[in-house]
């Protein structure tokens, strides 16, 4: 008798509870049971890995390219050398690099006796363009000290060295002049960057 009234009770309990639970199923031993996939979605949110990948793959914005991250930093500007016999050599500079470098990485004759120490004036240029020379950077003080020492000091000259490639200078035109003036002392080692 008390068992028979315990098990009605029992099943009307699982009667009332059934709405509550959308989709729970009585098993076959007549228990309320939750679908498997209420188990299984936690786990499978609560996994790292996936939500990562799902991120990856359905949430985050691609952004297919056919450059490399090297490439993409490679930004190069054109600049002109040209001789003292007026001979003219075009080249793309990295943009950062400074124009001795470039010159020096292109086979251009110009001098860097102190490799850019601002300790002698032979990496001399004359930019040709006034607008393109008001858009460098004013030069410091050892610059202008150096440069007051060059041979064939103009208006627009600048130390080769200290002139760095930046994408307003695109076209630049440098002229290499016909001589330079070696001040650096005799046994003068430049030091290491
Ligand atoms: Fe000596 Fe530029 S290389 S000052």
């Amino acid at each position: 008798m008390f068992v028979s009234k315990l098990s009605r009770r029992v099943g009307v309990w699982i009667l009332k509870e059934l709405p509550r639970g959308k989709s729970a199923v009585i098993n076959r031993a007549g228990c309320a049971q939750r679908p498997y996939s209420q188990y299984l979605l936690p786990l499978f949110e609560q996994n790292t890995e996936t939500k990562l990948f799902q991120e990856a793959i359905f949430q985050k914005p691609h952004h297919f390219s056919t450059t490399t991250a090297d490439n993409a930093s490679e930004e190069t500007i054109s600049v002109t050398f040209v001789d003292k016999d007026g001979e003219e050599k075009h080249i793309k500079v990295p943009v950062g690099m400074s124009m001795l470098e470039a010159a020096h990485e292109n086979d251009i004759e110009l001098e860097g006796a102190c490799e850019g120490s601002l300790a002698c004036s032979t990496c001399h240029l004359i930019v040709m363009d006034m607008e393109q020379y008001n858009k460098l950077e004013d030069p410091t003080d050892e610059e202008n000290d150096m440069l007051d020492l060059a041979f064939g000091l103009s208006e627009t000259s600048r130390l080769g060295c200290q002139v760095i490639a930046k994408p307003e200078l695109d076209g630049i035109r440098l002229a290499i002049p016909a001589a330079t003036r070696n001040f650096a002392v005799d046994g003068y080692v430049p030091k290491p960057h």
